[in-house]
């Protein structure tokens, strides 16, 4: 089997360095930026770990660079500039909102570049390593290289997603709409059930099952039939309750929620249990305290 380089041996670095070493990868080498880090990523990795990037590289068939987005495209360059790359090697990136492109000094040296995009979240190496089976991967790049990712991919009990590199920035856009401004519209909840003295734990205790239950049913049946609630029934007054006592209790909210509101009207449109009149009265009450 390849044998794998990771440049930048951090969360990702780790999870995916380990994972793919248990399905039978050699691990040659890998490389962090500091003294500290390195100890842990060879404790954790078993695996010879240098301060040098490019000679990181040098070992690897496959070199994953799981740097910060921000230093992919000048550390994939400092590699080449060391003869860190050779023909036929696979260079890979795993961020979501870059393309394959920032790995040009790569291919210039021969070498096959794919973006490898785990669409999961790993704050740490245990519940990284417990969410892996059954993560997408987002990959795009050089077709020729596809057939090893999908082989990594396989081993790491994925699936894997391939999208043209055009779209690598709208498919990140929706990844973040789907995590981070999900942590957000969750932590509006929980502002909200402080203002009534419930602390955040015991909100989320309460707020859990209904969150989950959703979550289920927009899997199971799609956002539109998911959908319940006072806008897809229509009741108007109850948005209005809602619209007067937030104007007083949390007013730097309303803007967040009348904005959501809009654009749930038209998904209850689309769901056809909303009335057109009851739509238009929406809009105005969610409109006029938007502006
Ligand atoms: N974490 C996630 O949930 C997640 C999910 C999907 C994709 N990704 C993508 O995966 C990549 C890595 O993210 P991460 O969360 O694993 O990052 P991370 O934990 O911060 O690890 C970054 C690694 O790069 C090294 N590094 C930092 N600055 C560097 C520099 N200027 N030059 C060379 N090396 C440097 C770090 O070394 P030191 O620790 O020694 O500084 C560390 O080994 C990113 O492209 C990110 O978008 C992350």
């Amino acid at each position: 089997m390849e044998r794998i380089a990771i440049v930048g041996a951090g969360n990702v670095g780790k999870v995916l360095g380990f994972a793919l070493k248990a399905k039978g990868y050699p691990l040659a080498a890998a490389y962090c930026r500091t003294d500290n880090t390195r100890l842990t990523a060879a404790r954790i990795l078993a695996c010879p770990v240098f301060d040098d990037m490019a000679q990181t590289a040098r070992e690897g068939d496959i070199v994953f660079i799981t740097t910060p987005d921000r230093v992919i495209g000048e550390v994939c360059s400092r590699i080449a500039a060391g003869g860190g790359f050779r023909a036929g090697q696979l260079v890979l990136h795993t961020s979501g909102a870059h393309s394959s492109e920032i790995l040009a000094a790569a291919r210039e040296q021969g070498a096959y570049v794919l973006s490898f995009h785990p669409l999961q979240t790993f704050p740490g190496l245990e519940v990284g390593l417990q969410s892996l089976p059954g993560t997408f991967f987002t990959v795009e790049g050089d077709t020729a290289a596809l057939p090893v990712a999908k082989a990594m991919v396989d081993a790491l009990e994925g699936k894997m997603l391939n999208i043209p590199t055009e779209m690598k920035p709208l498919y990140h856009a929706a990844a973040c709409v789907a995590c981070n401004y999900l942590a957000s519209l969750l932590d509006v909840a929980l502002k909200m059930y402080e203002l009534m003295e419930i602390p955040a734990a015991e909100a989320m205790e309460a707020l859990a099952p209904l969150i989950q239950g959703t979550l289920r049913n927009i899997a199971s049946l799609g956002s539109e039939q998911a959908l319940t609630g006072p806008i897809a029934r229509g009741d108007v007054p109850t948005i209005s309750c809602h619209l007067e006592n937030m104007a007083l209790k949390s007013p730097e909210l309303l803007p967040l929620y009348s904005a959501l509101g809009l654009y749930t009207v038209e998904l209850a449109l689309r769901k056809g249990t909303l009335g057109e009149k009851e739509a238009g009265e929406l809009k105005q009450l969610l409109g006029g305290q938007a502006r």
